[in-house]
């Protein structure tokens, strides 16, 4: 089984390249169905996420070229309305699976879809996707695993969404681009998905006003012509990194990133006691000889503290001086890192959705086992922060999110390697002293 093996205890520095936006990327895919010609999707991730829905969308007609690892081009325009079931193995697992729901309603007034998967980290409703397909006039019913939503014509409303739904707020806007009439949506969630997504959609001729603030104005179209777009930088890869550098104490740069996205992870990593520089297009996060002091975080909708970095954030915290606390507001079931950290010598204690954390010196290294993408890639930077060897299983989770992730930290001075088999963990802990 593959597996990542690792020996810690180095500062890691240098500068690393971020990718496109995996949540993004996932929205733009499943909307450049919605066009009537093709669309060409620059920078997106070569992630595993992102590859289930490439194959879901070859699987409902539409056409993918892969013009190389990041580039894309998607045309719809061959898939027709009595074949816009989505089903499949790999489908089921990914979340963002319920994205091809709104496009596909959007489009041809009627989709069915596996219910999404995605990482175990709560219970995950779908509610308010429901709650917004409904008043826009699709009936919308779940049965034997599917999910079913068909209208005979979608006529713009005005939505409140009872919570702040990254997926719901993408979904609806995606539906109500080409309904009928005007749309508005309340209490939108505002992440830079959010609006790349919107202006996707409106690069195919959408007419989408107020996307990253919390009241999104549609005017719905006819159709969609086809669009040439280049996906946002990944947040979540680059704070993964800041986190990186400040757990070994190293100096990392993250390049090609929106330092503005990465505002609530720079001001944390600064009030501990990292130095933060902030560039065009990077952000430097420099922790060398640093002693880290304890903070406190509460996740939150952007552009609150994001729960996809609270696993990470964990793992720096555990190695700050004092009593750090971590509020989880979004999944309830996002600390299931905390037992794989305890086997490395951290002291956290969970009760309900709080984390009480004392700082600890340092990590010894530990095998481990993934239990989700982010929880997973906590792990390797703990791994990579610890003294000794340690391996991580279960990395498929980790490679749904992070692209090449063993290269990037072997570029930064990690001494880590993607193994399959006893033998070569053997052979890597020889060569690694
Ligand atoms: C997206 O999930 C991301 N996934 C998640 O990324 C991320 O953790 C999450 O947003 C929050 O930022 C994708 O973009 C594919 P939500 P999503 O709907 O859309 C509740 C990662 O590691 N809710 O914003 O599923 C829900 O239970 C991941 O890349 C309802 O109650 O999240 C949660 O408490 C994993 N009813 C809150 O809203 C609904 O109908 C936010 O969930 C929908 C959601």
């Amino acid at each position: 089984m593959e597996r990542f093996v690792m020996k810690g205890g180095h500062p890691l520095s240098g500068d690393v390249v971020i990718g496109g936006a995996k949540n993004a990327s996932l929205g733009v895919l499943a909307a450049a169905v919605m066009a009537d010609e093709g669309c060409l999707i620059e920078n997106m991730p070569d992630v595993r996420d992102t590859n289930v829905m490439l194959q879901a969308i070859e699987g409902i007609g539409g056409i993918v070229e892969r013009i190389d690892a990041h580039t894309v081009r998607i045309s719809g325009a061959a898939i027709s309305k009595d074949n816009t079931i989505v089903d499949d193995e790999f489908i089921r697992k990914i979340r963002a699976s319920y994205y091809l729901l709104g496009a596909l309603l959007g489009k041809y007034k009627k989709a069915i879809v596996a219910l999404p998967g995605g990482c175990d980290i709560g219970s995950r409703p779908i509610d308010q996707h429901i709650k917004g397909f409904t008043a826009l006039g699709a009936k919308v019913s779940i049965g034997h695993g599917m999910i079913t939503a068909e209208a005979e014509r979608l006529v713009g409303a005005h939505i409140y969404m009872d919570v702040v739904s990254v997926g719901a707020t993408i979904n609806v806007m995606m539906a109500a681009a080409l309904a009928e009439g005007r749309t508005i949506i309340e209490n939108a969630a505002k992440e830079p998905h959010i609006v790349d997504v919107a202006n996707f959609l409106n690069s195919m001729g959408a007419n989408i006003k107020g996307a990253g603030t919390d009241v999104i104005r549609i005017k719905g179209v006819e159709s969609f012509h086809g669009s040439n777009y280049a996906i946002i930088p990944d947040q979540i890869e680059a704070g993964t990194f800041m986190t990186l550098a400040a757990a070994t104490r190293g100096d990392i740069t993250v390049r090609n990133v929106i330092p503005k996205h990465l505002e609530a992870i720079s001001a944390k990593l600064a009030e501990i006691g990292c130095t933060i520089h902030e560039y065009d297009d990077a952000v430097r996060v420099d922790a060398r000889d640093r002693v880290l002091k304890n903070t406190q975080i509460k996740t939150l909708p952007y552009p609150g503290f994001p729960t996809d970095m609270q696993p990470q954030m964990a793992v720096v915290m555990a190695l700050s001086e004092g009593t750090s606390i971590i509020t989880e507001s979004i999944f309830e079931n996002r600390f299931r890192y905390v037992d794989e950290l305890a086997r490395m010598g951290a002291k956290i204690q969970v009760e309900g959705n709080t984390a009480i954390i004392t700082g600890i010196n340092g990590y010894t290294g530990a095998d481990m086992v993934a239990p989700d993408l982010r929880a997973g890639a906590a792990l390797v930077i703990a791994g990579l922060a610890a003294d000794g060897y340690s391996a991580i299983e279960n990395i498929e989770l980790i490679q749904r999110g992070y692209e090449h992730f063993e290269t990037k930290l072997q570029d930064l001075g990690a001494q880590i390697s993607l193994v399959d088999n006893d033998k070569d963990e053997q052979k890597f802990k020889l060569k690694v002293v």
